[in-house]
């Protein structure tokens, strides 16, 4: 009888723990525009306004864009006599209610921005202490995602500050995509599955192809430096919980080959696809590459299998990942900086994804090919690929057995 009335007991908590957060967020990475890899701290109504007007007129939101977040700056420097934060008067003279409404009119969603410190990362007023009622004024407001950051939080624990939050918005009782801006620095992968639905895994991205950005006391990494830090953490990302390289750097100064790189690999990754570019001012070519369909159902495959490398030769790297039914995406990558040779016989290439027991054998069946930035069918796995391929460029194709 003890032990009936303790496993029932451990069982009940078991479910508690589990139903932390809320259920059925995010089944597949999540995908919006965020203001600060353009805009930092200078934020504004009439930015929110064309951004969102933007973001329907330009295809963004028919191609799976869904929610425009305001980073750090969106506040005043103080809190009110009653603690409340309240968004920055000058910036947002007709406060943060008019802005949700307007976006939600035009079937977007919203998202702010706060900080698991005692201040964000720009000096304005952190969390740290407010949690449950942030999170009332966040529901109040009716927003849909929350961004918190981790910058002023010496002496903090970070999975119980992360989970404080989570357990403030669930009681809030609006549903908020829970978005963890850790930097990967305790290992949100380890512990957050059911604090939120996405934990960054590294440090601040910046729009250079290779390389860092040093600020003395800290850097921000090139695209390709984060893509080798999400090595070994595929296992932790599924529906609901994903791992979060960064946002988007699409049209903010890398080549054209590179841009689309970025984004195919992002793609390969099933990462949170959060555009960070002025979409006000998108270059035709910038806007095809956020809005490839194609690519971003590599991106949102209700499977919601991370992909993988599977090989790197001589700077050509194989990206692989699982999709639904037996179907795979290929991404070729040339690292390097000299046009490259692809010879690549399917058939001599039996390719394992142990970890979700998925294969693919191009000698036992053959894969129709689809070539996912030229949007053209071309052929099958019988014969060899060949291709010659620019510096820093990618070819993507689908294969569907
Ligand atoms: C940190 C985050 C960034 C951004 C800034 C805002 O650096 O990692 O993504 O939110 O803070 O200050």
């Amino acid at each position: 009888m003890k032990n009936k009335i303790l496993l029932a007991a451990s069982l009940f908590f078991f479910i508690c723990a589990k139903a932390q957060k809320f259920e059925g967020l995010a089944l597949t990475p999540p995908m919006g525009w965020n203001s600060w890899n353009t805009f930092e701290v200078n934020i504004n109504e009439d930015l929110v306004k064309q951004t969102a007007d933007e973001m329907v007129s330009s295809g963004m939101k028919d191609a799976g864009y869904e929610y425009l977040v305001l980073d750090d700056g969106w506040m005043a420097m103080e809190r009110d006599s009653e603690g409340n934060l309240v968004p920055d008067p000058k910036k947002f003279p007709h406060g943060m209610k008019v802005l949700v409404d307007y976006v939600h009119s035009k079937g977007l969603k919203f998202g702010l921005y706060n900080c698991a410190g005692t201040k964000t990362c720009a000096g304005y007023p952190g969390t740290r202490g407010y949690e449950y009622q942030d999170a009332r004024f966040y529901a109040s407001l009716g927003i849909d995602y929350l961004k918190f950051d981790w910058c002023f939080t010496d002496g903090i624990n970070a999975k119980e500050a992360y989970t404080t939050m989570s357990k403030a918005l669930k009681k809030a009782g609006r549903p908020i995509v829970f978005s963890l801006c850790e930097w990967g620095t305790n290992k949100p992968w380890l512990w957050a599955e059911n604090v939120g639905e996405l934990w960054r895994t590294t440090g601040d991205i910046s729009a250079r192809f290779d390389g860092y950005l040093d600020h003395g006391t800290w850097k921000q990494s090139g695209v390709m430096p984060i893509v080798d830090l999400q090595k070994g953490l595929r296992k932790y990302a599924g529906p609901g919980h994903w791992n979060d390289p960064d946002m988007l750097e699409v049209g903010n100064g890398m080549t054209e080959s590179e841009d689309r790189s970025h984004f195919s690999i992002w793609c390969m990754l099933a990462a949170p696809l959060i555009a960070g570019n002025d979409i006000r001012k998108m270059p035709a070519a910038t806007k095809e590459i956020l809005t490839n369909k194609e690519a971003i159902a590599v991106d949102q495959d209700k499977d919601g299998i991370e992909g993988f490398k599977y090989k790197d030769v001589d700077s050509l790297e194989v990206w692989v990942k699982p999709l639904e039914n037996n179907a795979w995406a290929v991404c070729f990558l040339n690292r390097s900086y000299s046009p490259m040779n692809i010879n690549f016989n399917w058939k001599d290439e039996i390719i394992n994804d142990t970890l979700f027991n998925k294969t693919l054998n191009a000698k036992e069946h053959n894969y129709s090919i689809r070539n996912l930035w030229m949007k053209k069918d071309d052929g099958n796995t019988q014969k060899p690929l060949k291709a010659k391929l620019a510096s820093h460029d990618v070819i993507m194709l689908k294969l569907t057995p």
